[in-house]
């Protein structure tokens, strides 16, 4: 029977209250500003690749969820950092390119320097302030280089070779952080990983829908190639969701039939550590997915920059010890399923872009279902209920009564 206006609106009172979430936690502003301050800038996010900033003096910007720009730079000393892409003097952006190479000369400073274009401020690899222009003239001793450095920001490189900052310089540890969620992809990181693809897709959408979409695995009857190479298994039905602390959860491993779709030849390359046709899956809370499908790797990192406005970052890596040859099927492999042309991935930001289309009407939303229990298994939407018993416990929040009296969730 169809729903009139009040039946539509009303919370499904068949299932217990974290097994749906109001629609509104997707569009409402001033949760998108709670999200920013509790989550994004307390946890460790994945900038970019150390194969991205290869040479010494190399960098990248990085748009940083919280609503801060980045510069990640390669310092002469070969460490990565990462500062806030802001002159001290009077604010102005620092760099303006989204890659390049501090090695060049640029028209208001010397190389080897981040000059300001403004006042010609310079700042080294380091981020110590190295040269204010007329300084004694004007400033006297009231203004000393040592007192205007840039902000520096907590850098790791690690499992795999990514870079990952943390705007909260007293936040867990990126292992802490991680609590064991990617353990089991340790094998497969061993080898050093070179990026050779990058694209992002800007969706009006939120988030967590992007999320939600990459822990479950219930919307496979989306994918037409995931069905006829995986349903068949058994393996498929065997797979299972582990949860870990702060909201990480896997998905268990499991071989494809790619002859089902005619392609089995493309795919006796393999991957370290995973067998034959081996799929391995991870989503970090709260947006970071490592996609290991032999013989190519996809990571998607999100970017929220509004409750339904988000940037997707899609990266694809081969191994650094690639002959021509090998990279070439990887690529082949990696853009033929996850390209902006691919046979999954425009799948997803489809339903994505659906789901931000018809979800930002909210006087029209429906409650959205987390509901499926089957025992972990690969259809079970556990992935889901326990990222939103993360973000419960960060925002203080219920998902399912977002407005009602603020509420306190235990730690897990
Ligand atoms: S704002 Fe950068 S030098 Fe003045
Ligand atoms: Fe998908």
């Amino acid at each position: 029977m169809a729903r009139n206006s009040e039946a539509w609106t009303h919370a499904p009172e068949s299932l217990e209250k974290g097994y749906f979430v109001d629609p509104k936690i997707y569009v409402d502003d001033g949760i998108f500003r709670e999200e920013q301050e509790k989550i994004f800038e307390k946890v460790w996010l994945i900038a970019c690749h150390e194969s991205e900033i290869e040479a010494r003096f190399d960098y990248r910007t990085y748009k940083h969820p919280a609503g801060h720009n980045l510069i990640i730079v390669r310092g002469e000393d070969d460490k990565i950092r990462a500062f806030l892409n802001i002159c001290p003097h009077r604010g102005n952006a620092l760099v303006s390119e989204s890659s390049g190479n501090f090695t060049e000369a640029c028209p208001s400073g010397g190389p080897y320097r981040i000059t300001c274009i403004f006042h010609a401020w310079a700042f080294d690899m380091k981020g110590e302030c190295v040269d204010i222009p007329r300084r004694a003239e004007g400033y006297q001793e009231r203004v000393k280089k040592c007192d205007f450095g840039l902000r520096e920001v907590r850098v790791e490189v690690g499992y795999g070779g990514f870079v990952w900052v943390n705007m909260d310089d007293s936040a867990p540890t990126l292992k802490e952080h991680l609590a064991g969620a990617l353990d089991s992809l340790e094998p497969m990181l061993s080898e050093p990983l070179e990026i050779f693809h990058y694209h992002r897709a800007i969706i009006d959408g939120n988030f967590k829908m992007w999320h939600d979409t990459n822990s479950e695995l219930y919307h496979d009857y989306l994918h037409y190639h995931n069905r006829i190479t995986g349903f068949p298994t058994k393996e498929y039905w065997e797979r299972k969701f582990i949860t870990y602390k702060n909201g990480h959860a896997q998905v268990t491993g499991m071989r494809l039939k790619y002859d089902n779709y005619g392609s089995q030849a493309k795919r006796n390359l393999g991957w370290p550590g995973l067998p034959p046709n081996g799929w391995a899956l991870v989503d970090l809370f709260p947006g970071i997915t490592f996609n290991i499908r032999a013989p190519a790797f996809r990571i998607d990192t999100a970017i929220p920059i509004g409750p339904n406005r988000l940037f997707i970052e899609f990266r694809g890596f081969g191994l650094k010890s690639d002959t021509p040859e090998q990279r070439a099927r990887r690529i082949n492999d990696h853009n033929s399923i996850w390209g902006p042309f691919g046979r999954n991935l425009p799948e997803d930001l489809l339903a994505l872009t659906g789901q931000g289309q018809a979800l930002a009407d909210r006087s029209e939303a429906p409650f959205i279902l987390h509901g499926r229990n089957e025992n972990n298994k690969i259809h079970d939407e556990v992935g889901m209920r326990h990222f939103y018993q993360e973000w419960s416990r960060r925002i203080g929040r219920s998902p399912s009564e977002p407005f009602a009296v603020k509420h306190q969730v235990a730690a897990e």
